[in-house]
């Protein structure tokens, strides 16, 4: 078991990681809140496997908890969905003060977020995150946001959203058992951004117990949370509302962004985040940031961890270009990176060369392509 404590200006709180801790969710959540109405917001799929241990805590701990379904689609984290929330949160009588506990992954953590911030001015939010992705980095820093349809379809990301921080994260490690192992992987790929940016011991950790990490060793995968969620603790600490360097987890991102737009290549998040890492890397090593065997330990390192480091095909260079202007990380007009120095440590940068970003596209390219 371990505890780590964030320190915030808005709401400091605890992140409690522990294996089987669900059983025990409700007791840890009586101690910073005494029992009363609470919504639990869960993704539908981990409602069949970790629903009701979550409930029957709650309850044996005094907790009156209604529940909430949601299909965790980009679709859903919506403010539609929103809206269907805060109606189940009126018709169970929530009332200011009440809680809303967020039982799955990052859609689900971000959606029920924004609903706790929003509700009646807002309302304590206990984030249970079961994907790997929501543990080390989703469910800290108290980022809420849903997505917006625009009046022409489109579909733009985490528009509408808040800062609001956590009441308490409870991690139960055990719960990654039932996650399906691509999600799985896609959270080790946000490892592997953390400790680039931060601990190039954890880069060594990661890599000397990729066999066990693979496997999901529960006592490894634990210190590799804990390790994990401790860079992340740290940033956020310092730059709660990313006026700095809080864009360091951006790490892989704008790379990751552009390939995501490309709905048909069939990437998950964290399978784009490795491919964008790589593709900071090259930048890094033509800027002189970073040597190649740097470079090459982190792509040996991504391949260990059976995560891609290249497209699955090939897309036109330009096309990438196109997709990477639209994010919406550009300062005044020029595109701004977040480049790896060396290993363990990051570097905002907003004067790289086109060239040199399209030689990048180039080696995470297919052999041959382009
Ligand atoms: N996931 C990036 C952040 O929380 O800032």
């Amino acid at each position: 078991m371990a505890t780590l404590r964030v320190n915030s200006p808005a709401n400091s709180y605890s992140i409690h990681i522990e294996c089987k801790m669900l059983l025990r969710a409700g007791a840890l959540i009586s101690q910073i809140a005494k029992p009363q109405r609470a919504m639990l917001a869960v993704d539908r799929n981990v409602y069949q496997t970790h629903g009701q241990i979550l409930i029957n805590s709650m309850r044996d701990a005094g907790f009156d908890i209604h529940t909430f379904e949601i299909e965790a689609a980009e679709t859903n984290k919506s403010l539609d969905t929103a809206r269907s929330l805060y109606a189940a949160m009126l018709d169970s009588k929530l009332e200011r003060g009440s809680i809303v506990l967020a039982l799955g992954g990052g859609i689900v953590g971000d959606l029920a977020g924004f609903v706790a911030a929003t509700f009646m001015r807002g309302v304590p939010l206990v984030h249970v995150p079961t994907t790997l992705l929501a543990m080390v980095d989703a469910s800290i820093g108290g980022k809420t946001a849903v997505n917006f349809t625009k009046p022409d379809g489109g579909l733009v990301k985490n528009l509408v959203g808040a800062f609001w921080q956590p009441a308490h994260v409870l991690i139960d490690p055990a719960t990654l058992l039932t996650l399906n192992d691509r999600q799985y992987r896609c959270g080790l790929a946000e490892c592997v951004k953390h400790a680039m940016i931060a601990d190039a011991g954890l880069l060594e950790f990661l890599s000397e117990n990729r066999r066990a990490i693979l496997a999901k060793d529960l006592g490894v995968v634990q210190t590799l949370i804990e390790r994990s969620a401790a860079i992340k603790v740290a940033i956020v600490e310092r730059d709660e509302h990313e006026q700095g360097e809080r864009a360091l987890l951006n790490l892989g991102h704008t790379f990751a962004h552009a390939i995501e737009s490309f709905a048909d290549l069939d990437i998950h998040h964290g399978e784009a985040v490795s491919i964008g890492l790589v593709a900071a890397s090259h930048i890094s090593v033509a800027r002189g940031l970073m040597n190649n065997i740097q470079r090459d330990s982190v792509i040996n390192l991504l391949i260990a961890l059976d995560l891609p480091t290249r497209l699955p095909r090939a897309v036109p260079i330009a096309a990438l270009l196109q997709a990477m202007r639209h994010d919406k990380k550009i300062a005044s007009g020029r595109l701004r990176l977040i480049l790896p120095v060396g290993l363990g440590s990051a570097r905002i940068v907003d004067d790289v060369p086109n060239e040199i970003i399209e030689q990048a596209w180039q080696s995470v390219s297919p052999p041959h392509a382009n």
